[in-house]
């Protein structure tokens, strides 16, 4: 097992030397405890009744955590590395490992892929940031600092949507609707994600058609469509498909998991590990597919605090333990929520496709992927392997359309 860690990392270590940028060792040990907190992280939020829609980037969370550990001390502080499975790597290599990562895997320049990310951190009106502290999550985690005074609620909301709103190009409206415990730090996570095709749809085949939510339930969505070559698998055993769809120049993959027909999706989550995952990936084939998939954008709000909590981050959460004294110098502040929010755009935008294919035998019978009921998402980077997204849309935004039986 050791060796096999060893060899497995001088392995990635030689692929990462063929690329621009080599990541460190630290990094790349965060990069794959990242990918694990992943799983976990869907299976507190999957297993919630009133929860829909979800959509978490694992590497932003762990990026946050990072920043729990570089405010807190004592237990406080050592449970962020017990939550990534990294009791061993000293602070300084934590804190510069994850953002390295994040640096790396949210390069637009690079990735070609549109990533807003922005993170702040709010605390109370009475709260006093140290310098120190200001300067690092800056350098680290790129966040930024504001007070804010959590008892005029109606105001503390408006200002944390208006940011977030304004930080995402209008595309994330809303974060919360509510903000409680005034004395608290809050932490709030505003994204934009569009993925970038590496081959793009056709602009002129999108129609609208119906995504079925429920037996009972169907939406209009505009669906857009498109034949190719994609990496493509069906278990036949599990009745599912999963597909793999590059993005970019294939720095990064979007990768759906659907079930055959419409189901609840709890039987799929039952099976999704990252053992499974990389299990189907290993067995799939490049082949034809027509793929056809809603047009649509997603934007989801999660408050982390309970499903970290659940993983293990009990100290800081809880006001009576919390040591965050790094962040103001005193012992004065817990993590009351942690903010989540992203919104996830699927258009057709993309590189060019290759039409040197069109009408040859290659695209002869391809398998039909058709996206027109809920599915399992993940958007995997291909250099660091950890996972940029993992979510699931049950539900997207559309009318109700009249029943057809
Ligand atoms: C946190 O506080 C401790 C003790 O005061 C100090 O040694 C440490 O450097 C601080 N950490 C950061 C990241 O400022
Ligand atoms: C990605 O590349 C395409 C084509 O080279 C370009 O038009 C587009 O603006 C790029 N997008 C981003 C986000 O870099
Ligand atoms: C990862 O990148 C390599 C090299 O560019 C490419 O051959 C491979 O197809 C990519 N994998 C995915 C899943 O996109």
């Amino acid at each position: 097992m050791w060796m096999t860690n060893i060899v497995g990392l001088c392995l990635l270590a030689l692929v990462a030397s063929a690329e621009d940028v080599k990541l460190s060792t630290h990094a790349t040990t965060l990069a794959d405890k990242s990918a694990n907190l992943a799983f976990s992280l869907y299976h507190t939020m999957a297993k919630e009744k009133d929860t829909e829609n979800i959509i978490i980037s694992p590497v932003v969370v762990a990026s946050s955590l990072g920043l729990v550990a570089l405010g807190g001390k004592a237990s406080t502080a050592s449970q962020v590395k017990t939550v990534l499975s990294a009791d061993k790597l000293k602070d300084e290599h934590l804190h510069a490992g994850l953002s390295e990562l994040l640096t790396e895997v949210s390069n637009a320049k690079t990735r070609n892929t549109t990533w807003k990310i922005n993170n702040r951190l709010y605390g109370p009106s009475s709260v006093s940031f140290a310098d120190e502290f200001v300067k690092n999550s800056k350098k680290h985690y790129n966040y930024d600092h504001s007070k804010i005074n959590f008892r005029d609620k109606r105001s503390a909301v408006n200002s944390i949507n208006e940011w977030a709103a304004k930080s995402t190009g209008g595309k994330l409206p809303e974060v919360t609707k509510d903000v409680q415990n005034p004395d608290g730090a809050m932490i709030v996570n505003a994204m934009f994600f569009k993925p970038h095709w590496e081959e793009k749809f056709h602009d002129k085949m999108v129609d609208t058609r119906g995504f079925l939510v429920t037996r009972s339930f169907t939406v209009g969505v505009p669906m857009m469509h498109r034949t190719g070559l994609y990496d493509f698998y069906e278990d036949t055993e599990n009745k599912l498909f999963v597909l793999n769809m590059p993005l970019g120049q294939k720095q990064a993959s979007m990768i759906l998991i659907m079930p055959y027909h419409l189901e609840p999706l709890e039987r799929l989550e039952k099976l999704l590990t990252r053992k499974q995952v990389d299990t189907w990936l290993s067995k799939m084939e490049n082949r034809a597919v027509a793929i056809s998939l809603p047009k649509i954008s997603v934007e989801v709000s999660h408050n982390l605090q309970k499903h970290l909590a659940e993983l293990g981050l009990t100290e800081a959460v809880d006001k009576a333990k919390a040591d965050l004294s790094n962040i103001s110098g005193k012992k004065d502040l817990y993590l009351s929520s942690v903010f989540h929010a992203s919104a996830l755009e699927l258009d057709i935008e993309g590189n060019p496709y290759d039409t040197s294919i069109f009408g040859t035998e290659k695209l002869r019978n391809p398998k039909l992927f058709y996206v027109d009921h809920p599915f399992i998402f993940l958007v995997k980077d291909n250099k660091t392997n950890s996972i940029l997204y993992i979510g699931r849309v049950v539900k997207p935004k559309g009318d109700k359309m009249r029943d057809e039986l």
